[in-house]
């Protein structure tokens, strides 16, 4: 088996240098705006795009794209989404990050057969928690999420979410950008329009054909679980895509710039940093974190970003002098897993952007107003006769609830993990009280919903369990531990 590097050195002859622009996903535009509502159609489809120079991959996409395109909202206006299934599988659409109503926060089983395969429920092994779950909502065809988005500007994401096969058809390509704007973030003077630029960043193998190469799944779309090591780890590609392309160049006026960086990857996780690093002060200023702005900015080096993370980061071109090159790279990665995007200073410019040393305003929440302190262990383990990953013990099931918060109670939740797992709660934020004993390090400031665990170091999140009654997910984000089974459920009550 050829490596992704390898077939590119393959193709004679080879683009050189390799440079492809840096996409940036096309913005939807609502089909209706409506009093304080704004209605959106995508329709997830099957298509093909040209990822590596002359070769055509098979992808699964929002609208056919991958990325799919970006949705932009506003804060306190509801969106709602009407979402077409033309793909030959059944689907699941979950907005992550978004506060939303138990009916529309995509639960792993409520399922919206593929368009005219009536009864298609057999498409794929989730037909086994789908018939498990008594309060599974099955639709044929196509329904609406219906979005309140009763919270402030963030960076969010929306993608598959079905029961033990999320892994796969992200991997195929659905994942698209969803963005909240609000007021507090208008009025700040942050760099705008093009210089504000979503970056999607995953990973992916190819095979020589061009296809997506996902290990333990055949072309019936069936997964075969356990056959394979790097299915049980995590699925990592060997080469970094951005917005869908392979090591691309943005050419970049010389001025602050916001990146709003996703880390999309099923498993993967990265170190950003710049080379070379700016002239006099560190590389990045973050403004945001998961769920928005932070209260304050902070200077980093370099960023941690693991899977389903955000960093909102602002870099200052105009510290390089025109004609620099400079590389985005992966500190933990090797070789074409090292890089993963480049700017070319193109010019001077004029910039009209600042970063005010007050972002937002953040209540922190204090240990004294926690009502429970609960404690989750992230391990793997055997189900049956297959290896599985685990949350105390025990596979996901639609019908055990692990946790019973109150509306409103501030909860303290405390994880310990085997190895690393980044995990996600839905429906709240929080914020990290400690790791390993201590005080959070500088990344993990601001509203989170999603806190990478370290092996063996506890870690300990701060949240209030409000905004809807219902039965929420909250799971390992590598996605093939969690189609493994590391997924729990709380209901808030
Ligand atoms: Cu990004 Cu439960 O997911
Ligand atoms: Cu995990």
């Amino acid at each position: 088996v050829r490596s992704t590097g390898e077939l590119l050195a393959s193709q004679v002859p080879l683009p050189e240098p390799f440079r492809v622009p840096l996409p940036v996903p096309r913005v939807l535009q609502p089909v209706r705006r409506e009093g304080d509502a704004d209605r959106y159609e995508i329709v997830q489809r099957e298509a093909t795009a040209e990822i590596l120079p002359g070769l055509s991959t098979p992808i699964w996409g929002y609208d056919g794209t991958f990325p799919g395109p970006t949705v932009e909202s506003r804060s306190g206006r509801t969106t709602s989404v009407h979402h077409r299934n033309e793909l030959p599988v059944p689907t699941v659409v979950h907005l992550h990050g978004g506060r939303t109503p138990p009916d529309a926060d995509g639960y792993a089983t409520d399922l919206v057969l593929p368009v005219g395969a009536a009864g298609n429920i057999h498409n794929g092994p989730s037909k086994h928690m789908y018939m498990h779950d008594p309060d599974a909502v099955v639709t044929m065809g196509a329904r609406d999420y219906v979005y309140p988005l009763r919270q402030r500007a963030a960076t969010l994401w929306y993608h598959d979410h079905r029961m033990d096969f999320t892994g796969p058809a992200v991997y195929r390509g659905l994942a698209g950008f969803h963005l909240v704007r609000d007021e507090v973030e208008d009025a700040l003077p942050l760099p705008h329009g093009d210089r504000e630029l979503p970056l999607m960043i995953c990973d992916r193998s190819f095979a020589e054909d061009g296809s997506f190469r996902y290990p333990s799944i055949d072309n019936t779309l069936r997964t075969v679980p356990g056959v394979d090591e790097s299915y049980v780890e995590g699925v990592m590609g060997d080469v970094i895509l951005v917005n869908g392309a392979p090591w691309p160049v943005a050419e970049v006026p010389a001025t602050r710039h916001r990146l709003r960086v996703l880390n999309a990857s099923n498993a993967r996780r990265y170190e950003l940093a710049l080379d070379p690093p700016p002239p006099g002060g560190k590389a990045f200023t973050q403004i945001g974190s998961d769920q928005g702005l932070l209260a304050a900015p902070r200077t980093h080096e370099s960023v941690p970003v693991a899977p389903a993370e955000r960093f909102d980061l602002v870099v200052d071109f105009g510290r390089y002098p025109v004609g620099t090159e400079v590389t985005l790279v992966n500190r933990l990665g090797s070789g074409p897993t090292e890089r993963v995007m480049r700017f070319l200073v193109a010019r001077r410019a004029e910039d009209d952007s600042a970063i005010p040393a007050l972002l937002s305003e953040i209540e922190p929440l204090e240990r004294a107003q926690a009502t429970v302190t609960r404690e989750f262990a992230f391990r793997g383990g055997l189900m049956g006769d297959r290896h599985g990953w685990l949350i105390d013990g025990q596979p996901f099931s639609p019908t055990r609830i692990d946790a019973r918060p109150r509306l409103g109670d501030v909860e303290i939740w405390r994880f310990v993990a085997d190895l690393h797992h980044p995990i996600h709660l839905h429906l709240v934020n929080f914020q990290v009280l400690s790791r390993g004993g201590h005080a959070p390090g500088p990344h993990g400031i601001g509203l989170k919903d999603t806190v990478d665990l370290n092996p063996g170091e506890a870690v300990e999140v701060i949240a209030r369990f409000d905004g809807y009654r219902g039965r929420y997910m909250f799971h390992c984000h590598n996605l093939e531990h969690e189609d493994m089974g590391m997924m729990g459920n709380f209901e808030t009550m």
